[in-house]
């Protein structure tokens, strides 16, 4: 895409399938139609190409997520794979919205996938917790916002992240803490109209001005400049950005600006969304406790849930199915437990992270 030219397709409540980052909705039976998706979004799908080419330059076998077309559509990831191949580098950023005490099974999907990323590419990783989003949009206080974040890192943790190359943070507590950050926060709301997230969000007058400004917030973990005690601050350090195709609004915005504010467009890549337990019309979603296996559930209640619903599977598989989630969601149980309040600490405090392309 040339500069200046724009990326952002206007939202319309009146298309068959809905994707924001706050509602999932199809009408069809079968669920969303990912391949529409990619067309309205402007994204480009993941071929047997890119899969091969991760495969020959990093001589291993692709993740089974983007095998299966969990991972499913991106943007630039080729300009990524040119900047391994020359040993140039680059980081990782995604991020959870801290609604609630736990992470369900959907969330794992982006975290799995980040975690065998960082692992293959060997390059640092930063975890935005938005308890700043969270308390706009839902019911709830900004110190209970902030305290989820901090479980919800317990759960990131859980799933074994390298401490010296991961890099976690609350933006309530970061904001604060580093001036960078909100430099780049107010240099995206400075070059992003009303009418521009209006279109890409579907923002109203109605909307708090919370709501308004907050994709700057998310956008500026794209730019390494936010970061820098931890990029030893290196300005240019092109990130990639795992995640479920919802966030892809924030994401368009922020390419769109990159060049303006002197950064680099952010890399995507997407996956298709865990469905609600009541069916593939929407997404599994934390704002719905009956529709979503949480990391915390008691193998009852998985069971409980599981044959409430019943749409994962048939009768005849749905034992198969609840063991096998008992057992995942057991595993996570223990390695969550074993995560103390001295390790959330060191995973969001500050530093240098080891990369050994970033020199
Ligand atoms: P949140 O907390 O809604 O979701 C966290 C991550 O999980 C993905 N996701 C899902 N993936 C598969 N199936 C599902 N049912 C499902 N539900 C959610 C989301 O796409 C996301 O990747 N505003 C963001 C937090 C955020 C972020 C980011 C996410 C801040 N910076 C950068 C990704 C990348 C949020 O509320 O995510």
């Amino acid at each position: 895409m040339k500069s200046g030219e724009t990326e952002l397709p206007e939202y319309s409540s009146s298309d068959e399938d809905f994707v924001d980052p706050w509602h999932v909705a199809s009408k069809s039976a079968t669920g969303i139609d990912y391949d529409k998706l990619i067309t309205k979004f402007g994204s480009q799908k993941i071929d047997d190409n890119l899969i091969t080419k991760i495969e020959n330059l990093t001589g291993k076998r692709a993740h089974h997520l983007l095998r299966r077309g969990v991972f499913f559509s991106m943007r630039d990831m080729h300009g990524i794979l040119t900047l391994y191949e020359q040993k140039q580098p680059f980081y990782l950023y995604t991020g959870r919205g801290p609604s609630s005490e736990a992470m369900h099974l959907g969330h794992l999907i982006p975290f799995i996938f980040t975690k065998w990323l960082q692992e293959t590419f060997d390059v640092p990783l930063v975890i935005q917790l938005t308890d700043d989003e969270k308390f706009i949009w839902n019911d709830i206080t900004v110190e209970e916002a902030n305290r989820y974040a901090h479980e919800n890192a317990k759960d990131i943790i859980a799933l074994g992240f390298d401490i010296n190359k991961t890099f976690i943070f609350s933006d309530i507590e970061y904001i604060s803490s580093c001036p960078e950050f909100y430099m780049n926060i107010c240099k995206v709301q400075k070059l992003v109209t009303y009418s521009q997230v209006k279109g890409i969000f579907g923002f109203d007058v109605s909307d708090s001005i919370g709501k308004i400004s907050f994709p700057a917030i998310q956008a500026a973990p794209s730019f390494s400049s936010s970061f820098p005690r931890l990029f030893k601050s290196k300005k240019d350090i092109p990130c990639l950005i795992p995640c479920a195709i919802d966030q892809d609004p924030y994401f368009r915005m922020t390419r769109d600006v990159a060049q303006k504010l002197g950064g680099v467009k952010p890399a995507v890549i997407h996956s298709t969304f865990v469905p609600a337990l009541q069916g593939v019309q929407t997404k599994m979603s934390a704002s719905d406790p009956n529709a979503s296996i949480f990391l915390t559930d008691t193998d009852e209640e998985i069971r409980i849930k599981d044959y409430a619903c019943g749409v994962l599977a048939r009768e005849q598989l749905q034992e198969i199915l609840i063991k096998l989630l008992q057992k995942i969601i057991g595993k996570h149980r223990q390695n969550r437990a074993l995560v103390t309040k001295e390790m959330v600490k060191q995973y969001m405090t500050p530093r240098n992270l080891e990369c050994s392309i970033v020199t």
